[in-house]
């Protein structure tokens, strides 16, 4: 199973991301996670120890065109899944994996085409022969990446809401597209939830756009606390309320 993350800026992306893996870990599920934004923190909500050295960034050298006996022609990573987790991939804690994706080179320089179709690729191609695996994606803000198709592969969108109307509106653009890219599952999660008048608020704008809300998750302190000591939310508080709520998504997923 595939899932992608995405969402407008700061709706907790990342958060939900990490300490779902570790739940899926946890579980005992072989989780890869990747971190598709080119100012990576997922790391630290996974738990990786900051001192340790940053592993080597995807990038195109993973990638070769191949011609197809049709003349077709297509993209494919050209290293094997172990190879390519040895080489790019960081140890998490409870198992995980961890990709990162590539940063522009020099600042102002710009393109991220590369690092999209490297993401893209290796969604597609390098992993999908397990099916105790889980990938999850944790995507960058920008609908740019949508353009770019870096999630066509996956199996389930999770759109991330927050309750307010900027945040319902990007989230209801971002599912239109992840329809048109032909992801079949898709579905809000609402976070940072803090009230009736909230949930009611997210369930009049998902009806209206026919998107389904898979879980409602609450505001947690934890999650500010953790962030504050730069460290996990799973290693400072595993019992706060939205680890236990994220424990309620895990098992929302293994259904679908
Ligand atoms: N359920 C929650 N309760 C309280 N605070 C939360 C919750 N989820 C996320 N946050 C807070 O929201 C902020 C943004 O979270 P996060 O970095 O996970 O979002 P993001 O969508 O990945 O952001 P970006 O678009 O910058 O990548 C953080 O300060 C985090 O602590
Ligand atoms: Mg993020």
């Amino acid at each position: 199973m595939k899932i992608a993350i995405a969402g407008k800026g700061g709706v907790g992306k990342t958060t939900i991301s990490g300490t779902l893996c570790r739940i899926l870990a946890q579980n005992g599920k072989k989780v890869l996670a990747i971190d598709g934004d080119p100012n990576p923190n997922l790391s630290r909500v996974l738990g990786i120890d900051p001192n340790l050295p940053a592993p080597l960034a995807l990038s195109t050298d993973i990638l070769e065109r191949v011609e197809d006996e049709d003349g077709t022609r297509r993209i494919e990573v050209k290293l094997g899944t172990d190879e390519l987790l040895e080489t790019y991939g960081q140890q998490a804690p409870d198992k995980i994996t961890l990709l990162n994706v590539g940063k522009p080179e020099v600042a102002g320089s710009g393109c991220m085409c590369g690092s999209h179709t490297c993401v893209r690729e290796v969604i597609h191609s390098a992993l999908s022969e397990e099916t105790d695996q889980i990938v999850i994606l944790d995507m960058e803000a920008s609908m740019e990446h949508m353009k770019r198709g870096t999630a066509k592969y996956v199996d389930m969108m999770l759109t991330i809401v927050e309750p307010y109307y900027r945040s319902l509106e990007a989230g209801g653009r971002f599912a239109a597209m992840a329809k048109e890219l032909g992801i079949e599952k898709v579905y809000a999660v609402a976070n940072k939830v803090r009230n009736k008048q909230e949930e009611a608020a997210i369930e009049q704008f998902c009806e209206k756009n026919n998107l389904p809300i898979l879980i409602k998750l609450p505001f947690d302190e934890s999650v500010g606390e953790a962030d504050l000591m730069g460290k996990s939310l799973m290693d400072h508080n595993e019992g706060s309320e939205l680890v236990q709520s994220l424990r309620d998504l895990t098992a929302k997923i293994s259904l679908n």
